[in-house]
This record gives structure tokens, sequence and C-alpha cells, in this order.
């Protein structure tokens, strides 16, 4: 069957079977691969895609359940690695081998979205993506760095000029 999907602002058609988890479409009919496969059970979070804003772990829902929504991945957060999230990562070298990041990353978007300046409790308990190379501490440091360039205006935003 054919699905309509909008992705990163793009409208696709997917030629699927209806139950055919979100996260095959994403990578494997429209080789969007920046999205990974971990467990395909809902338990690592290395698949979380924006689904309605909400960080949603794609293979766990079927492709029918996306129709009409507005759903972004990793390749969708900014056109060129500089959302204050990725300059974070990057800033305190986050990752590892890296697998996991770009499901880590989605998920602290999300977070960041509902909750502006989280505690290390709050990022616990909002990003529960697992990571096999044990990044946890420096994935909590760089949303920590990610909420203060967050919080932050950029200083052509029409801020004081002293300090120049
Ligand atoms: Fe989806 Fe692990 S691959 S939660
Ligand atoms: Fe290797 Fe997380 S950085 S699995």
């Amino acid at each position: 069957m054919a699905f309509p999907l909008t992705i990163n602002g793009i409208q696709y058609v997917v030629d699927v079977e209806p139950e055919t988890p979100l996260l095959w479409a994403i990578r494997d009919t429209l080789d969007l691969t920046g999205t990974k496969y971990g467990c395909g059970i809902g338990q690592c979070g290395a698949c979380t895609v924006h689904v309605n804003g909400q960080a949603i772990r794609s293979c766990s829902i079927p492709v029918s359940a996306a129709v009409g929504a507005t759903i972004t991945t990793i390749e969708g957060l900014s056109a060129d690695g500089t959302h204050p999230v990725q300059l974070a990562w990057k800033e305190l070298d986050a990752p590892q081998c890296g697998y996991c990041q770009s499901g880590m990353i989605m998920s602290a978007v999300a977070l960041l979205q509902r909750t502006p300046v989280p505690t290390d409790d709050e990022i616990d308990n909002g990003v529960t993506n697992a990571c096999r190379c044990g990044t946890y501490h420096r994935v909590r440091h760089a949303i920590h760095r990610a909420a203060a360039l967050m919080s932050t205006p950029p200083a052509d935003s029409g801020g004081s000029s002293d300090d120049v």
C-alpha cells in the first residue's frame, strides 16, 4: 500500500505494508540512514525520530500510524550540523563509536524543547537511550552545554554592544 509521509519538510510516498515499522521506511525505503537500528523492540532508542515534536522510537510504530504527522529525522535537524545540540556534541566530543548518537541527539532536542534547562535527573529520566560505549556522562554534559547555548541570544540579536 502507498502511504504519504512528511519527513524533514519533504513529502514522500512509501509503498510498504501498513504494519511496516516507520524505521524501515525511513532507512530502507527512503535511505535516510542517519536513524539507526539497534534492538528493534523499542528499548535502545537508536531509532529515535520526532513525530509531531515528540521523541518516538521509530522501530515501534507502524508506517500507517505516521501518515499526516510531521516527522523529523537527524538529517532534518539542521542543514549543516549547526543545531545547538549538535554544536554542543561536537564541542564536548560526546560520541565514542557514534552508533547511538543520532538517537541520543533527537531525544536530547525533544527534552530541551519541553525542559529548556534540565537537571541531571531530568536528563536521566528524559533521555533513556542506551549507549554500549557508555558515553552517558559526556552526553549529560553536552545536554547542559546545549541548554546554555540555546538560552544565550546570538551576538547580533540586538543585545548590548558594551563587551565588543
Ligand atoms: Fe528502536 Fe532500539 S531500534 S528502540
Ligand atoms: Fe557507541 Fe553510543 S557512542 S554506542
